[in-house]
């Protein structure tokens, strides 16, 4: 079958770029909800739009039996008390996992269940965490470098911010 994709490709960013992976770029302004101190966030905005997080992904057309495969830039930095954080999901219908390894920095995954229960894992250069389905999963920078992660799951997965978002991951 021509359709399914076989490569080897190295294992970073810069590496996923120069084989064509599709960027998505998240700025402040896209995020403002997710932070507790509005005025902090004008007050960035009123300055500069940063880049909080890149996802960057092989722009492969992806079947239910394949594998996503994409590695997020966390940068670091703070709104208000809050640090930088990705806006956050379950996999929804069907719930599934997700394994995420730490390649750079340092920071945290917090996980938090349709029923409120939440639960905290680190992320961090040479961690592998791992979140079963029915996790809401979000990953805040604690630290002063850029996080950088490699994320994998199915590819069956329909990603649920609105639930999320809902829960907030208290
Ligand atoms: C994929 C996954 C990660 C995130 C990425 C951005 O299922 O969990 O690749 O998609 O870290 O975070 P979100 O999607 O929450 O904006
Ligand atoms: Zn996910």
């Amino acid at each position: 079958h021509a359709h399914e994709p076989i490569f080897a490709i190295p294992f970073s960013p810069a590496g996923y770029e120069k084989y064509g992976a599709h960027v998505t770029r998240r700025r402040l302004s896209q995020l403002r909800h997710l932070y507790g101190d509005p005025v902090a966030v004008d007050q960035i905005l009123a300055r500069e739009d940063p880049v909080v997080y890149e996802v960057y992904e092989m722009p492969y057309p992806y079947r239910e039996t394949d594998l996503l495969i994409n590695i997020t830039v966390l940068y670091p930095g703070r709104v208000g008390g809050e640090p930088y954080m990705t806006k956050g999901h379950f996999h929804a219908e069907p719930d599934t996992a997700e394994a995420v390894i730490g390649l750079e920095g340092d920071g945290e995954m917090l996980l938090q269940r349709r029923d409120g229960e939440l639960r905290k894992v680190p992320v961090s250069e040479g961690t592998i965490s791992y979140a079963g389905g029915g996790w809401a999963h979000r990953v805040v920078n604690t630290g002063s470098r850029p996080l950088v992660f490699f994320a994998v799951s199915g590819a069956n997965i329909v990603h649920d911010y609105e639930t999320a978002e809902r829960l907030n991951f208290s």
